[in-house]
């Protein structure tokens, strides 16, 4: 492999538009050992960005951070801004189950709860308080509508959630993230497990979503990259290498660890 000088970095800053930016965001594992070294970034509204980089460069990490997932991981610490608008909700007074409800994920593996289609996302908000029936029915209706998946269920809504195909199943895992109404998705490899079709399907179902929302997706599949983002993050070893349009990132990157990467020349 070819010698780089990590140091250099290309990171692209926006005017305007900016949903949630990070501030010098560092991770650190079991107490120090820091995974991700002060990443500092922006992320625009409406827009979809791709977290690109080798296996164990620190994608899913970094991702994890925005909603505050790392708080689940034992001994994982948060340190750096996370601005959500003009709060940092990396402060520890933020609630957060607040934050996951304007900034949601969306996992590697389909995760549905062993319950019906309909309550899989229905029990959120009962959760939340809501009881009329037909409230309840037109949000599930409208997120499996956006989620592309209404049509293949809507006469099986009763039916285990276990008991759809894992395209289906990540779909409805994509219709629950959203009938919560968040500003941002974050996607980890949404699709790595699923076939070409199911693949496909998601990626056009998030080419309509980002209509309506902020989308942040880590995906080692460059074709996947190249044709659903608008803009693409290259990461390197737990530091942010260089940050631009997808369109500059796949064809005339400024580094030549991100053209090398890009190309297949590593990682
Ligand atoms: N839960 C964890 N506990 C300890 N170390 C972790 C954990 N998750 C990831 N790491 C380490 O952090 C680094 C980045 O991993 P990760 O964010 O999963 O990379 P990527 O998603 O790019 O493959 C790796 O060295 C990995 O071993
Ligand atoms: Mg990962």
């Amino acid at each position: 492999m070819a010698t780089y000088d990590w140091n250099q970095r290309q990171i692209k800053k926006f005017e305007n538009n900016i949903v949630l930016h990070t501030e010098d965001l560092r991770v650190f594992y079991n107490g120090d050992k820091e995974a991700i070294h002060g990443v500092t970034m922006q992320f625009p509204v409406n827009r979809i960005t791709a977290l690109i980089g080798p296996s164990g460069s620190g994608k899913s990490t970094y991702l994890r951070a925005l909603n505050r997932m790392n708080d689940t991981i034992d001994g994982a610490k948060v340190t750096g801004k996370i601005m959500y608008e003009d709060v940092d909700i990396n402060q520890r007074k933020v609630n957060v189950y607040e934050v996951r409800k304007q900034i949601g994920m969306v996992f590697q593996r389909p995760n549905p709860f062993a319950k019906s289609i309909y309550e899989n996302i229905a029990f959120i908000h009962r959760r939340e308080g809501i009881k009329d029936k037909k409230k309840l029915d037109e949000i599930v209706e409208t997120a499996l509508k956006q989620a592309a998946l209404w049509d293949q269920v809507k006469d099986n809504l009763n039916k285990s959630a276990l008991a759809l195909s894992g395209g289906q199943a990540q779909r409805l895992c994509i219709a629950r993230a959203i009938s919560v109404t968040p500003d941002v998705l974050l996607m980890d490899e949404p699709a790595s497990a699923l076939d070409p079709i199911s693949t496909m399907q998601i990626e056009e179902t998030m080419t309509e979503l980002k209509k309506n929302y902020t989308i942040i997706i880590v995906t080692h599949n460059m074709q996947q990259a190249s044709r659903v983002s608008d803009y693409t993050a290259f990461f390197y070893s737990g530091d942010l290498i260089e940050y631009d349009d997808t369109l500059k990132i796949f064809t005339n990157p400024s580094l030549k660890s991100t053209e090398d990467y890009v190309s297949g020349h590593f990682g």
